[in-house]
């Protein structure tokens, strides 16, 4: 998918928490297609030596919980890399649990990932970003908007996200733009392998997308450099559903509708 212009971000350093693998390792190999120079963190070693070594970025270990770790990579990746123009917090835990099965250390463990996670990453990176102009991207989810059964620690968590990045927009405007991406159900991702694990369960989120398909990861991808490009100069404190339509309404209600036409 060639939808940028090459090396739209020649010169551009981005940091992405979270990005060993899945939705935010793509988005970290995008960045790097286009020129940037990139960084990717999780808690595995060894699983971000491998993700850093297939995109050509440095990889580094740190827990998004523990503001010290996170801090120090980040610290890391300014040193080697110069200040950070683009951070991407998209670290997070997930599980399908009812609300009485899950400890208060389950819960916790979700918001701390998730919410308190994308608080540090952020509140950590703001002396070592290139200001003015630097953007802020966190991952959020639709489980921030709709509630969902089963979800009580990452509705809330994601809720906050959206809040926390609508507070940052406005209090490092104009120095620094602040967004999130909602992605909708991914193919071959673990959040959908924990989410969907059956085909009743995959059918039920099949029906609320409204362009009638799962989503790619190059698509959250395209979202996050458009929100980082230029192009987004003027967007802060928005959230970007790249959902296929997922959070607008009942799409079973359009296919009623295309019956009747
Ligand atoms: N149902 C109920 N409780 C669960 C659970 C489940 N399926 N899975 C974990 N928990 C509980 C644990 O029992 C523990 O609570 P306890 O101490 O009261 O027993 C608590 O959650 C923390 O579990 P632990 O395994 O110690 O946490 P961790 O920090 O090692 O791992 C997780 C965090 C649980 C979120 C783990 O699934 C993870 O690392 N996920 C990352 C990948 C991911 O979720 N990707 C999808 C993103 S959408
Ligand atoms: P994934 O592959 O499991 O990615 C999670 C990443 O976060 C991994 O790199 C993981 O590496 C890291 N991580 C987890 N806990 C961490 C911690 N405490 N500290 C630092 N890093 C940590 O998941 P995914 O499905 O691609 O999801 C990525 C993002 O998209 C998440 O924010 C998720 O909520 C969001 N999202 C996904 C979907 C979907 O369809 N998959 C839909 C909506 C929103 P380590 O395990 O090594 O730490």
């Amino acid at each position: 998918m060639t939808t940028f212009r090459e090396n739209l971000l020649a010169g551009k350093t981005a940091f992405v928490a979270g990005g060993t693998s899945g939705i935010n390792l793509g988005i970290a190999k995008r960045f790097a297609e286009l020129g940037a120079k990139v960084a990717v963190a999780g808690r595995d070693p060894d699983k971000a030596a491998r993700a850093a070594a297939e995109i050509g970025a440095i990889g580094l270990s740190a827990d998004v919980r523990d503001y010290a770790a996170i801090r120090g990579a980040m610290e890391q990746v300014a040193d080697q890399l110069g200040p950070m123009d683009i951070v991407i917090s998209g670290a997070a835990g997930n599980f399908l649990a009812p609300a009485l099965g899950m400890s208060a250390n389950a819960f916790r463990t979700v918001v701390d990932i998730d919410l308190n996670g994308t608080f540090n990453v952020f509140r950590g990176c703001h002396d070592l970003l290139n200001r003015p102009g630097a953007s802020l991207i966190a991952i959020t989810a639709g489980q921030a908007v709709n509630a969902s059964a089963l979800q009580a620690h990452a509705c809330a968590a994601k809720a906050g996200i959206n809040q926390l990045i609508r507070v940052l927009a406005l209090e490092w405007g104009p120095e620094v733009r602040v967004n999130g991406i909602s992605p909708g159900p991914i193919a071959d991702t673990e959040g959908m392998k924990r989410l969907a694990p059956d085909a009743a369960t995959r059918q039920s989120h099949f029906d609320r997308i409204a362009m009638k398909r799962w989503g790619k990861i190059e698509e959250v991808a395209e979202s996050a450099v458009f929100l980082c490009s230029p192009a987004a100069g003027y967007i802060t404190g928005t959230i970007l559903d790249c959902d296929g339509g997922s959070q607008v309404g009942d799409a079973s209600r359009g296919d009623l509708a295309k019956g009747m036409a």
